[in-house]
């Protein structure tokens, strides 16, 4: 990594190229609570470390001389064509990163053809985003509240915004054990950087009145723990909405083929950027073993340690069907705002492109055939 990291993007245009300079860039142009939020992981961190690192180990093996200059890096899911096999993970409290958090996001991702996933927590509300992004593909991530009135009706907002499917995060039924957040007593949502869909939900605030000791950060708090989130809840889900559902956080195969048989639409295979409990898998050596059972029945989407071009080919040649990018993007939104992340998405895209040609490939398919090794 070179040290002419930049804050936002200059007079030249100047912006990082490398995730390195991006991350930096973003440490500098945010206060250290709130940087540390965004970059850090649970417990000691070793999964979120093992997440990029594992990467490292795992080389693909190219076939050339295959005429690659037309290429197409579509892909078609859950009914639908996608110009390219990413998507922007559902990520909370984005006006940590820059004011205008999510509507900034969501309009690059729009710009770009990228499909922006939209958290429950998120710093605007489904209708702002579906105002500001149009015509856009949007999903929504679900966290369940323990009221569930909230969540079906946030659901039904989606719909009736045009979000295209709903993402039920699994692995956030409580807080991970983030030191550094603790050490920081640093809580984006208690300070009100997620209250975007909520703080205009009519059912959400006819509840508060009914609890009224609690505030709406308060309530927001307690309604997104939920540890009895079980399977019974993804069945109910299912018959309250017509949009394909998706389970976020899987990594056991068994896990994978349970979610085939409660009708579930896709899988996300993540461990949540090693948010959540450290100590587990990382997520690319979760993979295989889940696309073998799997086996082609549902998509399987895949988040946690995508940082290069490269990064993607692999886990699209470990035969996933589409990739999350996450911390990167909220790196360039620091760093650039809504400008930033569209040079970061170009970037990204003009880099996986050239990977795909060098690995001698024209098109997803021909990719997810690549050979891939341990060594
Ligand atoms: C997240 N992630 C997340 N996931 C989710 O389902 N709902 C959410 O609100 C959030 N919020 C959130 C905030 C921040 C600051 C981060 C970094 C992550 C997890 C996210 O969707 C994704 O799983 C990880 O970011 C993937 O790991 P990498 O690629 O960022 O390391």
């Amino acid at each position: 990594s070179n040290d002419h990291a930049v804050q936002s993007i200059d007079a030249e245009g100047n912006f990082p190229i490398s995730v390195e300079d991006m991350e930096s860039a973003a440490k500098q142009a945010m206060p250290a609570p709130a940087f540390s939020y965004i970059a850090s992981g649970a417990g000691g961190e070793d999964t979120a470390r093992k997440n990029t690192d594992a990467f490292k180990k795992y080389s693909i093996i190219p076939r050339l001389l295959n005429d690659v200059s037309n290429l197409d890096t579509s892909i078609t899911m859950l009914g639908r064509i996608y110009p390219n096999p990413f998507l922007l993970a559902p990520i909370g409290v984005l006006k940590l990163a820059d004011e205008q958090g999510d509507l900034a996001v969501a309009r690059a991702a729009a710009n770009s053809n990228v499909p922006f996933i939209q958290s429950t927590v998120s710093s605007y509300s489904i209708e702002n985003i579906a105002q500001a992004a149009s015509g856009s593909s949007k999903w929504f991530q679900l966290y369940w509240a323990k009221d569930e009135e909230i969540s079906f009706n946030m659901v039904k907002r989606a719909e009736d915004a045009g979000y295209e499917a709903i993402v039920l995060t699994i692995d956030t039924i409580t807080l991970g054990y983030r030191e550094k957040d603790l050490y920081h007593r640093f809580s984006p949502l208690a300070q009100g950087y997620g209250q975007g869909n909520f703080e205009s939900d009519p059912v959400f605030l006819s509840k508060l009145e009914e609890i009224h000791s609690r505030t709406i950060v308060e309530s927001i708090v307690d309604n997104i723990n939920y540890p009895a989130l079980d399977w019974e809840h993804v069945k109910e889900l299912k018959r309250r909405t017509s949009l394909p559902i998706l389970l976020k956080g899987i990594l056991h195969p068994e896990d994978a083929l349970r979610a085939i048989r409660y009708g579930v639409d896709g899988i996300i295979v993540s461990n949540h950027g090693g948010r959540q409990l450290d100590g587990v898998i990382s997520s690319i050596d979760a993979l295989p073993e889940i696309v073998k059972v799997v086996d082609g029945q549902i998509p399987i989407l895949f988040d946690s340690g995508v940082r290069r071009g490269i990064d993607a080919l692999k886990v699209l040649a470990f035969g996933a069907d589409a990739v999350l990018l996450g911390r990167p993007y909220v790196y360039s939104l620091a760093a650039g705002g809504e400008k930033g992340v569209e040079r970061f998405l170009a970037n990204f895209l003009q880099d996986f492109q050239t990977s795909m040609m060098l690995s001698g490939v024209k098109n997803i398919e021909e990719l997810r055939q690549m050979k891939i090794v341990n060594m």
